[in-house]
């Protein structure tokens, strides 16, 4: 039994790994990883910036150095900001440039620690007892801790985050916010000991340690304790600049006069007290509806039909409706887009 297995340390349920209590009555063998090698990590600022260009993701020369400290120090980031505005994107797009997967652990209210961490799969253990019956012994011991091995364990998300081996791993726990306080508790084992315990099951310590984003869209404070262990990023709506740079690159729109436009648009409705601002996500839909629509400039007389992109409230979908409100947004926008076009024109 041993020959399967290279790195065997004997390890007895409750008793930690170099305290081995010999007198214990139930010692078993158990394999334990090697704990926490450096997973993720690139070599300098510049090889992340030239990876998440390839990635598509457009980030400011900050939050850019800061990602690239958070991998290097090993910290989660905690990212949030208003709906849209690329925190989930990011971890996808660090993802990528690093090669990595991505681990997600979508939250919701009422999320449990079974859904995230995992559970002990009875039917297989059922299956196993009826099917093993004549070569398992007669040793309980020994039969339930093979039973409560990670053999029939059905891994969750964050369990499957700790064990990546091959590939590094970018843990991305969406919208944390929606969690309540014990679940956000649970986290605070995994970012700062890098392992998760699982009754009956024990402490598993991460392989390899993930490059972990915690995103929030601030419905709820998340506490401080989780705060503390991470590094802190506050997404806001990008500037027109910024925001021409990533419908550049993340739409089919490459005529300049429409970018400048459409960026001018998104910074006016943002600045126009709406219920529901529109986001990137929203501008990188209108750029497909002009796109399909064939238009190449933004007319008053577009509003009935660009206004389901627009506005996504009543309220806001009233005060658009206004003739006026409306126009005076588009004047809006061609100003910031011959704003930007000029100097180009003039050089
Ligand atoms: N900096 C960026 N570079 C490139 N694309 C971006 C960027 N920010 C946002 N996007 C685009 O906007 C879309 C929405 O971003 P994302 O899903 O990350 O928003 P979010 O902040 O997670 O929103 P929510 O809080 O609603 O989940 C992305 O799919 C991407 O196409
Ligand atoms: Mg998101």
């Amino acid at each position: 039994m041993l020959r399967n297995y290279h790195d065997m340390v004997i390890h007895v349920r409750g008793v930690e790994r170099n305290n081995v209590d010999v007198s214990a009555s139930c010692v078993v063998l158990r394999y334990v990883p090697t704990p926490q090698k450096a997973g993720y990590v690139f070599n300098s600022v510049q090889e992340l910036a030239q990876k998440l260009r390839e990635a598509k993701y457009v980030i400011d020369p900050i939050t850019l150095q800061v990602v690239y400290l958070a991998a290097r120090m090993r910290k989660p980031l905690l990212i949030e900001g208003p709906p849209g505005c690329g925190k989930t994107e990011l971890a996808y797009a660090v993802a990528a440039a690093g090669g990595a997967t991505v681990e997600r652990l979508q939250c919701y209210e009422g999320i449990t620690e079974e859904k995230a961490i995992g559970k002990f799969d009875e039917s297989l253990q059922r299956i196993f007892l009826e099917t093993e019956k004549e070569s398992l012994g007669q040793n309980w011991c020994v039969i339930r801790e093979q039973l409560h091995s990670l053999d029939f364990f059905s891994e969750g998300p964050l369990l499957r985050a700790l064990r990546h081996r091959d590939r590094p791993c970018v843990l991305l726990v969406d919208e944390l916010d929606k969690v309540d306080h014990a679940f956000e508790a649970l986290l605070l084992e995994i970012l700062s000991a890098w392992q998760v315990t699982v009754p009956k099951l024990g402490t598993i310590k991460a392989e390899t340690v993930p490059f972990v984003v915690l995103s929030s869209n601030e419905e709820r404070r998340l506490g401080d304790p989780l705060r503390r262990r991470c590094m802190y990023l506050r997404f806001e709506y990008p500037t027109v600049e910024r925001e021409i740079e990533i419908l550049k690159v993340r739409s089919e729109s490459q005529e300049p006069a429409l970018l400048g436009q459409m960026a001018g648009l998104a910074h006016a409705l943002r600045g126009w007290n709406m219920e529901k601002p529109p986001s990137i996500a929203e501008m990188l839909d209108l750029a497909e509806a002009l796109r399909l629509l064939g238009v190449k400039e933004i007319m008053p007389e577009r509003r009935d039909v660009l206004l389901p992109l627009l506005a996504k409230t009543e309220a806001d979908r009233g005060r658009l409706l206004l003739r006026e409100g409306f126009e005076g947004l588009i004047i809006d926008s061609k100003m910031y887009r011959d704003k930007l076009l000029r100097p180009a024109a003039a050089g």
